[in-house]
């Protein structure tokens, strides 16, 4: 049994993930893979992509959210010479990035009110899967106490949002810190482009969307004290709602395969390997094509342009 007193379900999601992030997650090592993983092309395809947008600055730098094991930023670093923000929380996962990047020209932030202004473009990865959501439903909020669940009258942070959005009274996975996310983000971004690329819908799915998972396998009572990696599926028309109340417009919204197959990088490498016949080229082309076609139909890439 699980016991604790009264708490919004909203501190228990961040207390998870924030347990989990900072005791050697298993990204790529058994919880999970993430794309940048799967293949360097994944990173470099972004880099060549972004190109054209980063050239339209003088100085321009990229901010990268939650970096992981680093290699996204690896990997972009070797197309593209610029400066390179990694926004991270977890000690133990900057100092896997820190060991990386270390040749690079790379700075550490774990807080965002500590980057000045700048131009450029902000990026992330399986990052808004990983910050606080309060569910609702006929805006009364999620709490729990011990392992049962309760709808209460929602915290006052919740009801600004709830009322911000114009959230009618379906079933919503409320992200409260993507909010915030944005908000800061409105602050420091001068000009320039937000690319977010996660797993989720293109809008509400208005249904519970909250996994754990451990050893690659759901994690059947997530109220336990168990570590374990805690998720949600991306709501990507908050997400614009939410990039639209602090000033960015939106650019485009498009599954991870529609958007890896427009970039000529990507499709070069894809037929370049595929055409080979040793193991490691298989195995490489196999990688490959789990991006556009698994991982390209479930993940969605989200370009917001803040003018
Ligand atoms: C699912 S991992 C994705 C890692 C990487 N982007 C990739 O694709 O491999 C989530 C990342 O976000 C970081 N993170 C989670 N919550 C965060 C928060 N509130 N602020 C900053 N970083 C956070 C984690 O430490 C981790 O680096």
């Amino acid at each position: 049994m699980y016991n604790f007193s009264m708490k919004r379900f909203y501190d228990f999601f961040i207390q998870k993930a924030q347990d989990y992030y900072s005791t050697n997650p298993k990204i790529g090592r058994g919880d999970f893979f993430t794309s940048p993983e799967l293949d360097e092309a994944f990173g470099k395809s972004i880099a060549y992509f972004l190109k054209d947008y980063l050239d339209t600055f003088d100085n321009p730098k990229i901010l990268e959210l939650g970096a992981g094991n680093g290699i996204m930023a690896k990997d972009i670093l070797e197309v593209l010479d610029i400066p390179y923000i990694i926004y991270e929380t977890s000690p133990y996962l900057t100092d896997v990035q820190r060991s990386l990047l270390k040749d690079k020209n790379v700075v550490w932030i774990s807080s965002l009110e500590l980057v000045d202004a700048f131009e450029g473009v902000v990026l992330s990865n399986e990052f808004f899967d990983a910050l606080g959501i309060a569910p609702v439903k006929d805006k009364m909020e999620l709490y729990i106490e011990s392992s049962k669940e309760l709808w209460q009258e929602p915290h006052e942070d919740t009801k600004k949002i709830i009322d911000i959005l114009q959230i009618d009274d379906a079933y919503y996975e409320l992200p409260i810190d993507s909010f915030y996310i944005y908000e800061k983000i409105s602050r420091i971004l001068r000009k320039g482009y937000m690319l977010t690329i996660d797993y989720g819908y293109k809008t509400s799915p208005r249904k519970n969307t909250i996994r754990g998972y451990k050893n690659s396998k759901i994690v059947q009572n997530i109220y336990t004290d168990e570590i374990f990696d805690i998720t949600y599926m991306v709501d990507f028309s908050m997400l614009q709602r939410i990039g639209e109340h602090f000033g960015f417009k939106n650019v485009f919204l498009k599954k991870q395969r529609d958007f890896l197959i427009e970039i000529p990088y990507f499709v070069k490498t894809l037929e370049e390997v595929c055409q080979e016949e040793d193991a490691y080229s298989i195995e490489r082309c196999s990688r490959l094509k789990n991006l556009i076609l698994s991982m390209g139909e479930s993940f969605y890439v989200l370009l917001q342009e803040k003018p």
